[in-house]
């Protein structure tokens, strides 16, 4: 299979660029972009051996014009996937209809819980016990679209929101690559269905309870007491 091309799309501290750029993976970088001139990830790009760009959303009068833009400079590049890396902006349909089934995002929360902005907060909130990240296609709602790969983690008791967010973001960081990796070796497939099937082992067994079972029976046997 020959190398693919990718582009990828930043915001801001490029955290999850990295990951990628040290994954090693087959696959050739063209260029990062950035809508934020002061982003972070233009140097670990520039670290990486690897060309940016900016396009700046504020010198553009609105969306479409924005996208526009940001799509002639992706098409120079002719990439085979278009990689969105906590790349801030919601984009417009024209431009999410044009790299149909070759755009990916990485959402931090399991989605279709939590779309949208401040996800650890809002899980903390919410009180759930497991929380995670969602490496998906991207479709013209945002952050739904076909799901890749999935990674939970547990909520634990006293949680902040930076410690929950760093607990998720190491997942980020695993999961991205190996989705990136998946779709370079031709192991992703989207269906009509709108779901995404794998060329992959999968654990009949495996799960994922929190707080763990063994946990809740110490509980059970102690002298906790219900208020
Ligand atoms: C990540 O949490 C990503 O899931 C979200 O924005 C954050 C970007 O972080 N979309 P970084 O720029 O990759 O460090």
């Amino acid at each position: 299979m020959s190398e693919k091309t990718l582009v990828v799309l930043i915001s801001g501290r490029g955290s999850n660029l990295e990951a990628l750029l040290k994954a090693g993976l087959p696959a050739r970088f063209a260029t990062v972009i950035s809508n934020e001139p002061a982003a972070r990830g233009l140097a670990v790009a520039a670290a990486h051996g690897v060309a940016t760009a900016i396009v700046d959303h504020r010198k553009h009068p609105d969306r479409p014009a924005f996208d526009s833009a940001l799509a002639a400079e992706i098409d120079r590049h002719q990439p085979d996937l278009v990689v969105l890396a906590g790349f801030m902006r919601i984009l417009t349909d024209a431009f999410v209809k044009r790299y149909q089934n070759r755009l990916v995002n990485i959402h931090p929360s399991l989605l279709p819980a939590f779309p949208g902005l401040e996800t650890h907060r809002r899980a903390l909130e919410a009180g759930v016990r497991i929380h995670g990240c969602t490496v998906h296609f991207v479709v013209t709602a945002v952050d739904s679209g076909p799901i890749i790969v999935q990674a939970a983690v547990p909520v634990l008791p006293g949680d902040t929101e930076e410690q929950l967010a760093q607990r998720v973001l190491a997942q980020e960081h695993r999961i991205y690559p190996e989705a990136i990796r998946w779709i370079c070796d031709g192991r992703v497939a989207l269906g009509l269905d709108g779901r995404v099937s794998l060329k992959q082992a999968w654990a009949a067994n495996g799960s994922l309870a929190s707080p763990p079972v063994e946990a809740r029976e110490a509980q059970n046997s102690s002298t906790w007491k219900q208020h």
